[in-house]
């Protein structure tokens, strides 16, 4: 192949595959349920217009770059005959300036992302909803002091107030994330970190662990529910009300199995057992998923889960208790008669 015919490939190649990559993207879908680009929060937001400042940068970078190999491969390709070119070694300007030009950039990415930093884990403001969040293997505590309200694996918020989360790690490191309100923030045993965000739109959000915590951190997850004024009042409300009392009789039964068998050693529902090793079900009918978020909270899933829990969710401290079908089935009716 000539040179002329080498090049020509050459910037075809690169043609398809600029082409290719932005078709691509701009047919994507963006608003997925793990979507960082479409935010949901004031920290969400503050983290995507860096992420956006860095891209553009990386993008003029990249173009620069570019153009200036692509000019040399061709001014100065091989010809028929060509004498040596002159030998050189350093180029004083040249290294200063691209090493300066470079620090400077940098200097431009740093600055709002330290700022962005600092401020999404300054002391909350007094008016900030304190919720103290604590991961385990493989689920996560969310309890609210200045409400008195105690839950699992879902954490309610209301839009346009301002959330000061308080991370404790009991046990090995997780890390704390909410794709669309931001984080994502380490949980580390022996230290206190913080997320501050105010989410701006009702909604339903994923929550992941996104820190490589064991066999089932995969399975580690959470929702974060955001509330319009009305629905956050009566959420509040509920949780801070006793438990229902079961009605129909196979839940009666049920909570007869649960207050005679080992559930009471490990998980709290409020008048009836107090242990905390386990998810508070005192409201746990309520909760729209089971198993750390990973299952919808249905009478089959949660039968399934109760009968063998390291099936559903590998790893998990939750023992197979050997509970006939009948009991299974009665304290699944009891669990999510819990409002
Ligand atoms: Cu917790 Cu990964």
């Amino acid at each position: 192949m000539t040179n002329p015919a080498r090049l020509a490939l050459s910037l075809l190649l690169l043609a398809v595959l600029v082409g290719g990559t932005g078709c691509g993207l701009v047919g994507w879908d963006w608003d997925t349920k793990m979507t960082t680009v479409i935010p949901k929060s004031d920290f969400g937001r503050m983290t995507h217009d860096i992420f956006m400042l860095i891209s553009w940068w990386t993008l003029g970078i990249f173009i620069v770059v570019e153009a200036g190999l692509l000019y040399v491969c061709w001014r100065f390709r091989d010809r028929p005959g060509a004498p040596i070119p002159k030998q050189v070694h350093g180029h004083t300007v040249l290294e200063l300036s691209w090493t300066i030009a470079f620090a400077v950039i940098l200097v431009i990415i740093g600055i709002p992302t330290i700022r962005v930093i600092f401020k999404t884990q300054e002391a909350p403001a007094a008016t900030a909803l304190h919720i103290d969040v604590t991961g385990k293997q493989w689920w996560w505590d969310f309890r609210y002091p200045g409400l008195k309200i105690h839950t699992a694996n879902e954490v309610h918020m209301v839009v346009g107030q301002t959330v000061a989360f308080h991370l404790h790690g009991p046990d090995v490191i997780h890390s704390f994330w909410i794709p669309q309100l931001g984080g994502k923030r380490d949980v580390v045993p022996g230290r206190v970190n913080r997320i501050i965000l105010t989410p701006e739109t009702p909604g339903e959000y994923i929550g992941q662990c996104a820190e490589y915590c064991g066999v089932s951190h995969a399975n580690m997850r959470f929702r974060a529910i955001v509330h319009d004024k009305a629905g956050w009042e009566k959420w509040v409300a509920s949780q801070q009300a006793p438990p229902l009392e079961p009605k129909d009789e196979l839940a009666v039964k049920g909570k007869e199995i649960f207050s005679q068998s080992a559930c009471v050693g490990c998980h709290t529902i409020a008048g009836v057992s107090a242990g905390v090793l386990g998810p508070n079900l005192s409201h746990f009918g309520s909760r729209g998923t089971l198993a750390g978020a990973i299952l919808p909270n249905t009478p089959a899933n949660l039968t399934k889960w109760i009968e063998n829990p390291a099936h559903v969710k590998p790893g998990a401290l939750m023992p197979n208790l050997g509970m006939r079908d009948e009991q299974t089935k009665a304290l699944a009716a009891y669990l999510l008669s819990l409002k």
